[in-house]
């Protein structure tokens, strides 16, 4: 029976309203400002975890939430980006863990295309730093708004000041303090809330209970000077005033067109701070936006009619269950159980019969899921990282670039080769952990190209856990991969000897070079021929 109109509006009153409660955002820092524990005081504070230690325990005993490999908990860094959902204030929050470590960036690059916005860990004492950089630039080309906690504010820190103007200098984006810091290190006495007039006394001792801020009338009151003494009062009534005069003044609109980030100051091991950080986050982080499409499209996420694309692929996660997860972002409409969906790219229908909410190791099935959410399809055949899945209309979000490979190793199995073996390489390529090449000529062991050497590490302990294969990686000079694309690959004029010519997993032609210098020699000897870097 078709629905009535009843139906409908009541249909599209509940898409608004899940809509509109919906934050999805993911959390960027510089290895050891703090990014896992301020996840963890998050997750505390809105109760969906019990026990601090919970997301990840000491550097020499990791039990993760968020990192589900061993390898992870061993070497203390977090590679497999996670979705972590919690209800907080009404609001249905969604944290995509982005793996910190450089080498990881293009599954850093993928998960920032599935959220809504960022919170961007400061270390106090270092300000912006290298990696901090980098994964700003992505957020930059995505446009998503930034928030930024500056943490470890118990310990020695910079100048609030130089820290705004270096976020401004390095990060190009205008800084507006939202509390300011009375004191640092041992002196850190507490954060004024520039916007609430309130102080938030910094407790030292472990009492149990959070306290309360304390109103007060104005930086220049005398209960402020009785909370944190003359001379931090001192120190305060001038920053108010600097701020006040020559300061960035917090402006919502600018945040959300990511023109200006809005400054927190805290420590997220002591739990300070993170309770107001995480309110704002709640009233300032946009809900899900509308995503352009293929064909000049905007897909609104009230549209009536599911559309997702797929971030990342994750095979085992849990021992217990060996299968495959592609995570898929909803974008528009509802996502509800046994849907038929299409996914765009092989224009083939597909039940979505086992579509799972995970949190860390554990999953639990989803009757339904609405724009903003990320679950995670189980077993999901031929998908790969990029498509698109719909229902009703057709719809096809652009493709996910793919980061050209900088280092490049062969596998060789210690047995020999087998079918096992070659499926593996390609499970895991599929996953986008790395690009995977078939020689043309001599061995035809495959060779893997990756971004970073952890990869490496990475490929060969996971072939040996989830697979049972041992294999050994023989890294190799070269350090560019190119598409030749021409009608007639064997016609291409590879002039020097270090230039291997290979095919992808698709059949494609691709040839490895050795330097920059043989691969700009070589398309000079080809004028004809296209040198694509990632297709
Ligand atoms: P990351 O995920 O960004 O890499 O950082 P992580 O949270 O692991 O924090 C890095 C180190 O900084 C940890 O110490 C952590 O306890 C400490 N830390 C985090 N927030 C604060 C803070 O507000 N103040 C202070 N003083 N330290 C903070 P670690 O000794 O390297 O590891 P662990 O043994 O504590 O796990």
């Amino acid at each position: 029976m078709a629905p009535s109109f009843d139906d409908a509006t009541a249909a599209s009153d509940t898409l608004g309203r899940e809509i509109a409660r919906r934050r999805t955002f993911a959390i960027i820092s510089h290895p050891d400002a703090g990014k896992t524990t301020l996840t963890e005081k998050l997750l505390l504070y809105a109760g969906a975890i019990e026990l601090a230690g919970a997301v990840r325990g000491s550097k020499t005993q990791r039990h993760a939430v968020s990192d589900f490999m061993e390898m992870e908990q061993q070497r203390g860094i977090s590679i497999s980006a996670s979705a972590l959902e919690f209800e907080l204030h009404g609001h249905h929050v969604t944290l995509l863990d982005t793996p910190g470590h450089q080498d990881f960036s293009e599954d850093t690059f993928r998960t920032l295309l599935a959220v809504d916005s960022v919170v961007m860990v400061l270390d106090a004492a270092k300000g912006v730093e290298p990696q901090t950089l980098k994964l700003f630039d992505v957020c930059r080309q995505h446009g998503l708004p930034v928030l930024t906690f500056i943490n470890k504010l118990d310990q020695p820190a910079r100048d609030p000041f130089e820290l705004l103007d270096q976020i401004e200098k390095v990060l190009g984006i205008a800084a507006a303090p939202r509390n300011w810091p009375l004191g640092d290190g041992p002196d850190f006495k507490g954060v004024y809330d520039l916007d609430a007039n309130s102080v938030l006394l910094y407790e030292r001792r472990k009492t149990g209970r959070r306290m309360e801020p304390l109103l007060v009338a104005a930086p220049d009151s005398q209960e402020v000077t009785g909370l944190v003494g003359e001379r931090r009062q001192q120190a305060l009534i001038e920053a108010v005033d600097i701020i006040a005069g020559a300061g960035t003044r917090f402006d919502r609109e600018q945040y959300r067109l990511a023109k200006q980030t809005p400054v927190f100051f805290g420590s997220a091991l002591n739990d300070f701070g993170v309770e107001p950080f995480l309110e704002a986050l709640l009233s300032l982080a946009p809900s899900p936006a509308p995503r352009p499409a293929e064909g000049d499209v905007l897909v609104e996420p009230d549209d009536p009619d599911f559309s997702g694309f797929i971030f990342k692929i994750q095979a085992n996660m849990n021992p217990r269950h060996r299968d495959r997860v592609a995570f898929v972002r909803v974008c528009s409409g509802r996502l509800a159980k046994d849907m038929l969906v299409t996914n765009a790219r092989l224009d083939t229908p597909l039940r979505l019969s086992r579509v799972y909410r995970f949190f860390g190791r554990d999953r639990e099935t989803v009757p339904e899921a609405y724009p903003g959410d990320v679950v995670g399809v189980v077993n999901p055949g031929r998908m790969a990282i990029g498509d698109t899945l719909y229902a009703g209309k057709a719809v096809r979000f652009p493709p996910i670039q793919q980061f050209p490979a900088e280092q490049f190793a062969m596998l060789r199995p210690g047995e020999l080769r087998h079918k096992r073996f070659d499926e593996a390489v390609l499970q895991l390529s599929e996953e986008g952990l790395l690009q995977v090449f078939m020689p043309i000529h001599g061995v035809r062991n495959p060779i893997v190209g990756v971004i970073g050497q952890l990869q490496f590490d990475v490929i060969q302990a996971r072939l040996q856990a989830e697979y049972g294969i041992q294999c050994t990686v023989d890294r190799m000079a070269h350090v560019a991969a190119r598409w030749i694309i021409t009608e007639d690959p064997s016609s291409v004029q590879t002039p020097m000897s270090g230039v291997l010519q290979c095919t992808d997993r698709l059949g494609r032609p691709v040839l490895l070079f050795q330097s920059n210098w043989e691969l700009r020699f070589t398309m000079d000897k080809n004028p004809t021929v296209e040198f694509r870097e990632s297709m």
